[in-house]
């Protein structure tokens, strides 16, 4: 195991406001800083996140909203950073492309890998081929049908331009091999198998790296050729090095989170998995940047809205704010989480929000904790009773604690199967709910059976006391509210955590 971990989410277009989309990317890397965090220590976890605020996309929505494009962004990134403080997102940096320090490391790079010799890995060359503005991608004739971009359907234009570009094809044969040496580099494995087969089936060609100004002025100049800016998507794919690192004056690139004893994780959706198992390793293989320990791109699934990917452009999103204010944060945390395994497609809806709220969250949870709290107060007026002697199925809750309390999966080793991780914290309070009712503590109370009586309750506390260790991470709030109801040794009753939402119509 590495003993740092760094963590990064796309840096998002701030074309627009962030939907549930780019919420779920950042609700899950937050779970998995939380997790480390509570692993490695708060000072050997970094989680970077940030905003995209160059290319003809951005340029584009400031002109519609005429304002300058600095003015823009800068309104714009304001939304994403609330979001971010609204949905408990703890990130340690937040990156904007348009910052000093990140415009400073562009250059550099542009710079080590023109002047690379003996063969220099950016070149000058004339483009003469088909181009999609709204993806700004170029097409090779033989991709084009109907002048449509294969991607995204939009008319396309031809265009003839001098350009720059990056030596993309020259490393296909090392990136294949690296991903076949690396299986944990492109997960889950269907993505994996995806980019090995794109990388076996097709050649790759050189990837244009620049756009002329007086087609885009929006980005960043190129130091060798002051008539050309930066293409987006090679200055975004930077701001995972930018943000902790610098490179000295022979090009070396020198960063605390970035070496040997580092683990490196990349989330992102599959819709921008070719960028990040493609581009960016050789970017980083051509730099002569050495590997972190273990790195790992994994992408995950859409949120989709019926039959489409949810997005912006589509105009089907749903503003994460209005789910939070309605269901709460924690709620809608453990939603995205638990309703679809990390990895594969999902569909939203409002009605699937609350089955998963009155089941797992008012039934199994709160009512465990509210149960017990009663007990807690009615019994043994609000003092935590000792440990005691545990019939069988007390003995097996016991030991389902202290599984969970050592379970890898929950912890270092989640695979990312966050829906898993929960599951498995949801059987043990299923456990805990059922042993109340089989031990009906009422009949024991009748009884005078108070030893029976203290052991049964003081075991139902240490499982929920387990439990908001365990979902910690997922539910920060949630977790930090049962911890003060449950003291070391008495508790302090506050009101139910998720009173049930009535979906029967009223009448
Ligand atoms: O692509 N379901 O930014 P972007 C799940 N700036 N996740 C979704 C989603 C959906 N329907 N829609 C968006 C860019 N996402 C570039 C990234 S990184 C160096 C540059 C999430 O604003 C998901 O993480 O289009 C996806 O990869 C990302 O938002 C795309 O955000
Ligand atoms: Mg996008």
């Amino acid at each position: 195991m590495a003993n740092k971990f760094y963590i990064t989410t796309p840096i998002y277009y701030v074309n627009a406001s962030p939907h549930i989309g780019h919420s779920y990317t950042n609700i899950a890397a937050d779970i998995l800083a939380r997790f480390m965090r509570q692993r490695l220590g708060r000072e050997n976890v970094w989680f970077l996140t940030g905003t995209d605020e160059h290319g003809q996309k951005i340029q584009k929505a400031a002109d519609e909203a005429n304002l300058s494009p600095q003015e823009f962004v800068d309104k714009v990134v304001v939304q994403f950073k609330y979001l971010w403080e609204k949905l408990n997102i703890s990130y340690d940096d937040f990156i904007r492309t348009t910052e000093f320090r990140h415009i400073l490391t562009v250059t550099r790079v542009l710079e080590i890998l023109k002047n690379k010799k003996p063969t220099p890995d950016i070149y000058e060359a004339k483009y003469e081929g088909w181009y999609c503005i709204p993806c700004e991608t170029f097409w090779p004739k033989t991709q084009i049908e109907e002048k449509l971009c294969p991607d995204c359907k939009r008319p396309i234009e031809e265009i003839s331009e001098t350009n720059y570009f990056f030596r993309l094809s020259n490393y296909q044969g090392w990136l294949i091999e690296y991903i076949e040496a690396n299986p944990g580099f492109v997960q889950p494995a269907n993505r994996r198998h995806e980019v090995l087969s794109f990388l076996k089936l097709n050649r790759l060609t050189d990837l244009c790296i620049s756009r002329p100004k007086e087609r885009l002025s929006w980005g960043i100049p190129l130091p060798f050729s002051p008539q050309h800016v930066t293409y987006v998507w090679f200055d975004a794919l930077i701001n995972y090095i930018s943000a902790v690192g610098t490179f000295d004056k022979d090009g070396k690139y020198i960063s605390g989170w970035w070496g040997k004893d580092t683990q490196v994780v990349h989330l992102i959706g599959k819709d921008i998995l070719r960028h990040h198992a493609v581009y960016w390793p050789i970017m980083l293989h051509a730099l002569n940047i050495e590997f972190p320990k273990d790195m790992t791109i994994f992408a995950h699934g859409w949120w989709m809205m019926g039959q489409d990917k949810m997005s912006k452009s589509r105009g089907n999103a749903v503003a994460p704010l209005d789910m939070a204010d309605k269901f709460g944060i924690d709620t809608y945390r453990y939603f995205l989480l638990r309703d679809v395994p990390f990895g594969l497609d999902g569909n939203f809806s409002e009605e699937s929000i609350i089955k998963r709220f009155n089941s797992d969250l008012a039934n199994d949870l709160g009512n465990l904790v509210y149960r017990s709290l009663t007990m807690v107060e009615k019994y043994f007026q609000g003092k935590i009773p000792q440990e005691g002697v545990l019939n069988e199925q007390g003995k097996r809750i016991k030991a389902s604690i202290q599984a969970l309390s050592t379970e890898p999966d929950l912890a270092l080793n989640i695979g990312f199967n966050f829906s898993l991780g929960l599951e498995k914290i949801w059987n043990l309070i299923a456990m805990a709910n059922k042993y109340v009712e089989e031990t009906k503590p009422w009949n024991l109370v009748k009884e005078a059976k108070t030893t029976e009586l203290e052991a049964f309750i003081r075991l139902l506390v240490d499982v929920i006391k387990a439990v908001a260790d365990a979902i910690y991470a997922f539910m920060p709030d949630t977790a930090k509210s049962i911890k003060e109801q449950f003291g070391d040794q008495e508790i302090k009753k506050g009101s139910p955590l998720f009173p049930r939402i009535d979906t029967k119509p009223k009448n």
